[in-house]
């Protein structure tokens, strides 16, 4: 090979490697390769010196004209290079995760609590909130001159009808016209007209329950409410007991009570008590299955009526119901 070969071929791979080099490493180890004091090219140029005046003179001519342009093409890489790096993205920094939307703690709940009815077979209606007294009072058992109505504190409209004050307005709404067996699932938004505080709301969310047929007792109520809390509560340990109540729209009516969750000696939720008034509830009185239609003496049914507001907070361990209808994010990006 030639001396002008032998640059040539230099040439080529000199260029070929620099065209390549796309990292501040590959171009330090190109640098060192072909421009410095031991590189390629010095060692070609030192190599020559035996060689006739003449091819030094071409020849020596066209490696340092190669070199400078090599020079310069490095150069330029790097300032490209750094260019971009000045960028300074530094990739070890933690990224910014964008906030995420997810279920109000009311969804979650009430969602759960549709799912466990729906695997007993239960099917699940929508009936108004804007409701005429008829449903919300008069068809369970509440007629006009009762003093529960007063218990029940009423947003009325101009026109007679009302915000009802309970799922239990749907009662009637789904029972007219229908024949037992029944089982029935109304969850829904109620309002009560009353001062609030920690434990009381104006607007909040029920879940009324029915299931009529021939030898319905207080047992099954007390079996499917057993499933129920527990489940929801996620508390298979929970303890239930039962105690009379009263509720015009049923007979005998009773209070369930659940073992606090949150303490075992008393605390502030419990009242000190160890125990939760949740889920009031009975066998649904006479008086409104003859209302809708359906016989009592052929038929019984039981109904129960609990908050899901109420098991959220004690779900989620959520001290004033008012959080619940905030909508401050502070509160909501905790679950
Ligand atoms: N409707 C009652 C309330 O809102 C709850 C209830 C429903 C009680 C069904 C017994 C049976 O307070």
């Amino acid at each position: 090979m030639t001396l002008n070969e032998e640059l040539y071929k230099i040439e080529q791979d000199a260029q070929k490697t620099l065209e390549e080099a796309s990292t501040a490493e590959y171009l330090d180890a190109f640098k060192v390769e072909y421009l410095s004091r031991h590189g390629i090219l010095s060692t070609f140029l030192r190599g020559i010196k035996d060689a006739s005046i003449e091819e030094k003179r071409t020849v020596g001519s066209r490696a340092n004209t190669l070199r400078i342009e090599l020079e310069q093409k490095f150069e330029s890489k790097i300032t490209t290079l750094n260019k971009g790096l000045n960028r300074k993205i530094d990739v070890t920094v933690p990224g910014k995760r964008p906030a995420q939307g997810h279920l109000h703690p009311l969804t979650i709940v009430r969602r759960e609590i549709e799912d466990i009815f729906l695997s007993m077979g239960f099917e699940i209606a929508d009936t108004p909130e804007v409701e005429e007294a008829k449903f919300n009072f008069d068809l369970v058992n509440i007629p006009q001159d009762h003093p529960a109505r007063d218990l029940m504190d009423t947003f009325w409209l101009n026109d007679g009808r009302l915000l009802r004050t309970h799922t239990s307005a749907g009662q009637g709404r789904v029972m007219k016209n229908r024949k037992p067996p029944l089982r029935i699932l109304i969850p829904g938004r109620v309002f009560r007209n009353e001062a609030t505080d920690a434990s009381h709301e104006s607007t909040f969310h029920q879940f009324e329950g029915m299931m009529v047929d021939k030898d319905i007792s207080l047992a099954d109520l007390k079996g499917v409410i057993e499933v129920v809390l527990k489940k929801i509560l996620k508390r298979e340990d929970a303890k239930l007991r039962f105690r009379p109540s009263f509720f015009p729209f049923v007979e005998p009516g009773i209070e369930t009570h659940v073992s606090c969750l949150f303490c075992k000696s008393g605390c502030a939720t419990c009242k000190y008590s160890g125990w939760i008034e949740i889920l009031p509830a009975g066998m649904i009185h006479p008086n409104v299955l003859r209302n809708v239609g359906i016989d009592p003496t052929k038929y019984r049914g039981f109904a129960f009526g609990g908050s899901i507001d109420r098991l959220a907070m004690l779900r989620f361990g959520i001290s004033d119901i008012r959080l619940l209808w905030s909508g401050d994010p502070s509160f909501l990006k905790q679950f």
